[in-house]
């Protein structure tokens, strides 16, 4: 098994309620490693972008409003096979979906208020890492 990288963001329904201490330790628990870490407010134009493979899907203007409502915490995690492991640790999109033990079963609020984001694949982690963080503040 090849050690990974994925890029992850605890949204902002999570920090409005204090979750993400709660949330970091599902994550490290599950054996991925928080390699950088930091606390931001995304733009309008930071949301657009980097969700902009939704642009043309309905519900975009709700994703890039409840993305910009508050704080988020963006990562880079990593461990063996980083990507699956915290797509599985995260679970379903839809929380009611998702299976218990999840963070999303835990913690999510709904659909649109789901608590964390995940890369899905090795070219979009490597996107969403760029966009986000200097190689220098990614310490292994
Ligand atoms: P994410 O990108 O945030 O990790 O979530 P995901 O891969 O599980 O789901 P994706 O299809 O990429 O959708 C991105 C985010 O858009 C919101 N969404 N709302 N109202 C809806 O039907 C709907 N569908 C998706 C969710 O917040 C989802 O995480
Ligand atoms: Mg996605």
């Amino acid at each position: 098994m090849a050690i990974e990288r994925t890029f992850s963001i605890i949204k902002p329904d999570a920090t409005r309620r204090n979750l993400t201490g709660a949330i970091n330790a599902v994550i490290e628990k599950a054996g991925l490693r928080i390699v950088a870490q930091k606390r931001v407010r995304m733009t309008r134009e930071q949301a657009e972008t980097f969700y902009g493979v939704h642009r043309e899907r309905p519900f975009f203007g709700e994703l890039v409003e409840t993305m910009t409502a508050g704080p988020v915490v963006v990562q880079v995690l990593e461990g063996e096979n980083a990507i699956k492991t915290y797509r599985d640790v995260m679970g379903a999109t839809n929380p009611a979906n998702a299976d218990a033990g999840t963070i999303r079963k835990e913690f999510a609020l709904s659909v649109g208020e789901n608590s964390a984001h995940g890369s899905d694949a090795p070219e979009t982690a490597a996107i969403e890492i760029a966009q986000w963080f200097a190689g220098n503040e990614i310490v292994g």
